[in-house]
């Protein structure tokens, strides 16, 4: 070709080149479209043609065709920034994670003070459920660009998605903390300062924090939600005792001795009761502890857990769980969908007992073995309703002399909600009458069901 075809042949591509621009800014995308391809046909520009036509197909939704143009470009340039970037976004709208993970992590290494791709990063990689991570690019990308309130809230939520909306209220919780306290400095009195400690479920650290204060020279802690565990240690450190206490981002089922224990613990201090004593898994918790990291004689704090409740009524209650007429149709199967345990507060505290405080179940929490269990209680009731099922607080006992409680006459805000047991459908007692109901737990959630045949 002469070098005057040449140059004509770069005019041509560069009036079509400069047509698809203006096509695509006036909105016509096909056209446009068209245009940016007939200028990749003719070799201009390919790697500047390549991202506008890339953008133009992500526009239009057409995510296969945009992945098509970031990756002609990656062959041409592999170290691109824009494009890994841009594939990466592409890739997880398309779902496929793993890739869009690797091609945002590929592109915030190759640009590794870019914000927008550290948060686009951390944005895949919480959704992935790889949350430190992505809190800590998200922190990254604020040190970066410390105005961006995105990301400000990105980290916000983030954190505050990992942590149940409970914690903080229970380490507000000054009786609970005060109780725990008492029977860990008298746990530590009596073991020893040279005692090892292990906290099951460290939380922020308060407990272990509460046993190097006690004296106890060495304290090993996990916590098994990793961000928590992180900001455990932190505070720890913040607090002066990182000499001390050394917190593990691993649930306890993973610690072993000659790892992470030098020891059998001599001490354990774990609070890992959920409002209904189970759902946390305290009993294949305190199991394993006792089989593999406990020594045989060890303190174990708390000792023991009991499930205590009453027989009520609630009219408030009860829109909660039972369902009837409904604008005039019968939705009353739908009942069979309502909650059967129901943490309880704020307006949903309006009830009236029918029966006097009874224990429920009971936890030997220093037993090394627990099978599930269920028997017949027979509770005397004590005023007439429609009862709708039993309010259940929780009786916990840390020490010789040391409980705590939250019984609804006195316990409103702590981090433990009372929780109603609702019945499978109201029940009408009468004062004088004992209502029979099957009492037990299945390892990790209690059972309350009436007998309802039988009362009378
Ligand atoms: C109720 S909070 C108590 C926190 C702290 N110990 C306190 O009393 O303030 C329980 C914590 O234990 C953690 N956890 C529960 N079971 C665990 C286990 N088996 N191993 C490690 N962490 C556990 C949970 O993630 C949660 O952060």
């Amino acid at each position: 070709m002469t070098d005057q075809a040449s140059r004509d042949r770069i005019i041509e591509a560069r009036a079509a080149l400069a047509e698809a621009m203006a096509l695509h800014e006036q909105g016509d995308l096909e056209a446009a479209e068209a245009g940016y391809r007939q200028v990749l046909a003719r070799g201009y520009r390919t790697t500047e043609v390549l991202p506008l036509l890339a953008g133009l197909l992500g526009h239009l939704s057409r995510a296969e065709d945009a992945l098509a143009a970031w990756d002609a470009l990656l062959a041409i340039e592999p170290d691109h920034a824009v494009a890994l970037h841009e594939k990466g976004l592409t890739l997880h709208w398309l779902g496929r994670t793993p890739e869009a993970i690797a091609a945002l992590q590929s592109a915030c290494a190759i640009d590794p003070d870019n914000p927008i791709a550290i948060g686009n990063f951390a944005v895949v990689l919480a959704d992935a459920g790889r949350s430190l991570e992505a809190i800590r690019h998200f922190r990254r990308a604020l040190a970066l660009q410390p105005d961006n309130l995105h990301l400000r809230h990105q980290v916000r939520r983030l954190g505050s998605r990992s942590v149940p909306f409970w914690h903080i209220p229970m380490m507000n919780d000054a009786p609970r903390n005060d109780a725990f306290e008492a029977a860990i400095k008298a746990a530590v009195g009596l073991a020893g300062p040279q005692a090892l400690v292990l906290d099951i479920g460290a939380g922020s650290g308060l407990l272990s924090l509460m046993a190097a204060r006690a004296g106890a020279q060495k304290v090993v802690a996990c916590e098994m939600e990793p961000m928590i565990a992180e900001m455990a240690q932190q505070i720890v450190a913040q607090n002066g005792y990182a000499d001390r206490i050394i917190v593990h981002a691993k649930p306890s089922t993973e610690l072993a001795i000659g790892a992470e224990l030098d020891a059998p613990a001599e001490v354990l201090i774990s609070e890992i009761l959920s409002s209904d004593l189970l759902t946390e898994k305290v009993l294949d918790t305190f199991e394993d502890a006792h089989r593999r990291l406990l020594a045989a004689n060890a303190v174990v704090i708390p000792r023991a857990a009991s499930a205590m409740g009453c027989l009520v009524t609630s009219e408030n209650l009860a829109d909660y769980t039972f369902v009837g007429q409904v604008s005039g149709f019968d939705l009353s199967a739908f009942t069979a969908f309502a909650p059967q345990r129901l943490p309880i507060h704020g307006t949903m505290t309006g009830w009236k007992r029918l029966s006097d405080d009874v224990e429920l179940v009971r936890l030997d929490l220093q037993q090394k073995k627990h099978d599930a269990v269920l028997s017949r209680l027979r509770i005397p009731v004590t005023a007439s309703g429609p009862a709708i099922g039993i309010v259940q607080w929780m009786h916990i006992d840390l020490w010789e002399g040391v409980s705590f409680d939250n019984h609804p006459d006195h316990y409103a805000d702590g981090g433990w909600l009372q929780v109603l047991h609702s019945f499978p459908e109201v029940i009408d007692v009468a004062a004088g009458e004992t209502l029979d109901i099957a009492v037990g737990h299945d390892r990790i959630t209690l059972i309350l069901l009436p007998l309802a045949e039988d009362h009378g």
